[in-house]
């Protein structure tokens, strides 16, 4: 392996021309290059973005609210790659490439907001939508993040790209790299990822390692790979990955007229998302452009339900790490990189951290399908976990809610006929009547007239 660059990657020149820096989320360190591992130099803490220009007199001008809202709508009529991008046409509060250093783009974002109004009636909300990076290019949220980092990546003169994934990241990380030219590297947990996702890394061409052992297994491998060889590391660690994955909500609010909602719902695994997108939300605030902040909830499978924890045996001091298990195998994380970031961001905006069982999120996963919608096991806590929140009284039957789906329904097609054919044993049940009927097993017949007449017709009787 061999990279045209040393392991001091080209980062300051960058961060210094378009007005970025990295920040140290613990002692507040602040310095204009990042090392390989994307860790504070002096307390080996996370990173984060910074822009100390938008504090600057003159560039008030140029971020001004109403300003910048007209241009983000100009930009729909353009046919410009970065414009195209629902990524890049919000490039006034991302970090800027250098000059003539094109991004790698797949025209990510753009992704739908939908109603649910059947969720909606079960629910008794009345405003219920479900915003859907599923359907980004490569069928996740990843790929907004991934548009960012693997263009700094390019812009750093790296070779190789790698990254540790539960599926969906390595999924992204390989089309990115290919896209752009870039040799990738995943790492993924041996036989707890869909097969759907491992075969996207397999054909966008990334070498593939199969590890044996879990997620949190294959990050730390993988942190120690980056301090020892040219390889540039693409998990959500890296900040530039947040910065794409803030414009899920710049979009959402543009597709809501600047009208926050009262509530947004994410899922959390290594708690990059839920970071970023409450990162874009204090940034809008800040910039006056959003007047009010939702609050941002974050829903996890009980078995991987380490900022549940933290958050309750340690009041978000220290991270409770879990050995998880979970068929979400998305989110089966036990010790989230961006703990402290998630916390912080719950704090402010005054969100709440819930945990679902897996009967919940095969109900509501199913209940997302029979909408016509459809989405991944770890998209689906955002529903059932809303459940929870509506019975607690957190979430008010008048709110207005958005449940981010970060994954597409063919991301996991094992889970979805297991469930279908019941073949899915779950530790409690008490959603068995509900489960039963949302069930649509498929049917073995003989091929006639008659078996199909019979087979609507029992349909009917059961779900008249
Ligand atoms: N939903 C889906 C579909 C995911 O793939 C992930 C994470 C999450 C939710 C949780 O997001 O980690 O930012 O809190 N997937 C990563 C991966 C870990 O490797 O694909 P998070």
């Amino acid at each position: 392996m061999s990279s045209s660059t040393t392991s001091e990657p080209n980062l300051s020149e960058a961060s210094a021309q378009s007005g970025f820096c990295f920040r140290c989320i613990a002692c507040g360190d602040v310095s204009l290059r990042a090392s390989q591992d994307f860790r504070c130099a002096h307390c080996g803490d996370l990173l984060e973005i910074t822009y100390p220009r938008w504090s600057k007199p003159d560039s008030k001008l140029n971020l001004q609210p109403d300003r910048l809202k007209s241009t983000w709508k100009q930009r729909r009529l353009s046919s410009t790659p970065q414009d195209l991008s629902g990524v890049w046409r919000f490039r006034e509060i991302l970090p800027m490439l250098s000059g003539g250093v094109n991004a790698i783009t797949l025209r990510e974002g753009n992704t739908p907001l939908y109603e649910l109004p059947r969720c909606s009636l079960i629910m008794g909300v009345s405003n219920l939508f479900a915003k859907h990076q599923g359907m980004n290019p490569t069928g996740s949220f990843k790929d907004t993040g991934m548009t960012v980092a693997a263009s700094f990546a390019r812009q750093a003169e790296f070779r190789w790209v790698a990254c540790a994934s539960t599926g969906n990241t390595s999924a992204s990380m390989a089309a990115y790299a290919a896209r752009g030219g870039l040799r990738s590297l995943v790492l993924v947990p041996d036989g707890k990822i869909s097969w759907s996702k491992l075969s996207q890394a397999l054909d966008y061409g990334a070498v593939t390692c199969q590890l044996r052992t879990d997620f949190d297994g294959c990050l730390r491998l993988l942190q120690e790979l980056v301090r020892r060889a040219p390889v540039y590391q693409l998990n959500s660690i890296n900040p530039f990955r947040l910065e794409g994955q803030k414009t899920l909500a710049i979009e959402l609010m543009e597709q809501l007229e600047w009208q926050p909602p009262d509530h947004i719902i994410v899922p959390g695994g290594n708690l990059g998302n839920s970071s970023a997108i409450g990162k874009a939300l204090l940034e809008m605030f800040k910039l006056g452009l959003i007047s009010r902040l939702p609050r941002l909830s974050v829903i996890q499978a009980e078995g991987a339900n380490a900022l549940v924890r933290t958050l309750r045996e340690a009041h978000g001091q220290r991270l409770v790490p879990v050995q998880a298990e979970t068929r979400a195998t998305a989110i089966r994380i036990g010790n989230p990189a961006s703990w402290k970031k998630a916390v912080h961001v719950l704090a402010e905006t005054g969100g709440a951290c819930e945990d679902v069982s897996e009967a919940e999120i095969a109900q509501a996963k199913a209940e997302i399908g029979a909408e016509g919608i459809g989405c991944e096991p770890a998209s689906a806590v955002t529903l059932a976990g809303l459940k929870k929140l509506v019975k607690q009284g957190f979430v008010k039957t008048k709110d207005s809610v958005v449940l981010i789906l970060t994954g597409n329904l063919l991301k996991d097609p094992d889970f979805t006929m297991d469930f279908h054919k019941d073949e899915m044993t779950f530790a409690s049940e008490s959603n068995a009547a509900a489960l039963e009927a949302l069930r649509r097993p498929p049917l073995v017949l003989d091929a006639t007239l008659d078996a199909v007449l019979q087979a609507l017709k029992r349909f009917e009787q059961v779900a008249p």
